[in-house]
């Protein structure tokens, strides 16, 4: 069983210092205030303004050096493939693509922008549950890595389009185990409910159907089970059924030279306790170590999550007869976790004053017209002024991705730190381009 949601109770948040002290790419300077990497955040606002995305360069490769170490560590030889769906900033994909990754990619935009930033097209795989017949056509053009085929009529039309293109395709079977990953329910991908994957009885008739199909290579098996997942036990369980398929293909006489072992590992956005990297490597091995096949991952979200926050500064505080509601100048439209997931994330005041000054608990909101847009409710902080400027913690993965500009805000600026100095990744959107792409009806 995957450990249960944390209780929502406010009394058992952690404090400010507690979120600083377990992110160590964080601190607290009585001059400069919050650190991310030794660089002041105040100094970043003051600059760009806010609300601004920052990332910590340091952070990312370290995480990623502990990951494929814990694998290594686990006589695993494991290639990794960022999802790059948990974002697809260029500077982000570079990095990974210079530290040995690949990437997951889920349509021909995120294969686009993987190639710009450096991946080699044989260390990209592309999931997804539609691709189109012209994304198809351009991940055989690129002749990348592997096509994760979710459904036989995938496997059809993309037969049909190696055929017709003189190409062949290397396809692995992303099967739906169904297990339920114990997560949101909207993040959940692996029960036989959720849109993704080839239904688990139906794969070894259709793998048999796929190895006889012009223009398709069987490879191998895929699966993914969710994201944001707190425990081990889905993934031994979905691990435990790819490794009986794999055996039951070769019995049937196929080959199956690969595993791709998904994403999913969770982090701790409040105080959840999360699986270890370790954890995941060991259930990877107890399932395919004796299986003689290459393994692949594709983790997003514990890679970059820590390593980014939102700064946002305070608008006005709005008081009521119940708790204030602080109104920040970053809305669900920039950051829609909380909207979308009630998902919890760490707000931390950037100013050392502010962040060891008395507090009480408050609603923090963003500008946009919806209840929704609402970033923590009973949150004790202290009393913020207009113009204070705080950090919205673990917002590097399905942030700024997921960003759009729903009240006609324009997305916000990214910013990179590394090696104790940033730069600007992605300028602010100018406001001019929300409208320059339209036209009034002839
Ligand atoms: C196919 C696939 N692979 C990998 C991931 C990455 O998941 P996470 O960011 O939770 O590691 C996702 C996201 O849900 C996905 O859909």
């Amino acid at each position: 069983m995957a450990a249960p949601s944390p209780p929502n109770d406010p009394s058992t948040d952690p404090s400010v210092q507690d979120l600083i002290a377990l992110r160590p790419w964080l601190k607290h300077d009585a001059m400069d205030g919050l650190l991310l990497d030794g660089v002041p955040l105040a100094g970043i606002a003051d600059t760009v303004g806010t609300p601004t995305w920052v990332y910590s360069a340091a952070t990312m490769r370290a995480r990623y050096k502990t990951l494929t170490g814990a694998m290594s560590g686990a006589g695993l030889d494991m290639q990794v493939h960022f999802a790059v769906k948990a974002n697809d900033s260029r500077a982000v994909l570079s990095l990974f693509a210079e530290q040995g990754a690949g990437a997951d990619v889920v349509s021909g935009g995120e294969l686009l922008k993987s190639l710009r930033a450096g991946m080699p097209a044989s260390r990209i795989v592309y999931s997804g549950v539609g691709k189109s017949a012209a994304e198809l056509r351009l991940a055989l053009e690129h002749d990348i890595g592997q096509i994760n085929v979710e459904s036989a009529e995938e496997l059809a039309m993309l037969s049909a389009i190696a055929t017709a293109t003189g190409r062949t395709a290397r396809v692995a079977f992303r099967v739906n185990p169904d297990v339920d990953a114990g997560t949101n329910d909207k993040i959940a991908t692996g029960r036989a409910t959720d849109k993704f994957g080839i239904p688990f009885d139906d794969a070894v008739r259709l793998y048999a159907h796929a190895a006889a199909l012009p223009g398709i290579r069987t490879v191998g098996l895929a699966t993914h089970i969710g994201s944001q997942i707190l425990g081990l036990a889905p993934y031994r369980d979905a691990y435990a059924r790819i490794a009986d398929l794999v055996i039951a293909l070769r019995e049937h006489g196929h080959t199956v030279e690969t595993v791709d072992c998904g994403g999913g590992l969770g982090i701790p956005y409040r105080n959840e306790s999360a699986p270890s990297p370790a954890g995941l490597a060991a259930a990877m091995r107890g399932a395919f170590h004796n299986l003689d096949v290459r393994l692949a991952m594709e983790p997003g979200r514990w890679l970059v999550g820590p390593a980014g926050l939102l700064l946002a500064s305070v608008v006005l505080v709005k008081q009521t007869p119940l708790e204030p509601f602080i109104v920040l100048d970053a809305a669900m439209n920039d950051l829609v976790r909380p909207a979308m997931y009630d998902a919890w994330h760490g707000i931390v005041p950037v100013s050392a004053i502010d962040a060891v000054a008395p507090a009480r608990p408050a609603t923090v909101v963003g500008p946009v017209c919806e209840s929704g847009d609402t970033f923590a409710r009973s949150r004790s902080l202290p009393a913020l002024s207009p113009g204070a400027y705080v950090a919205i913690l673990d917002a590097g993965a399905y942030g700024a991705v997921m960003s759009s500009t729903y009240n006609a805000r324009p997305m916000a600026a990214e910013v990179w730190v590394d090696n104790g100095r940033w730069s600007v990744i992605r300028d602010r959107q100018p406001i001019e381009a929300l409208w320059e792409r339209e036209r009034l009806p002839a």
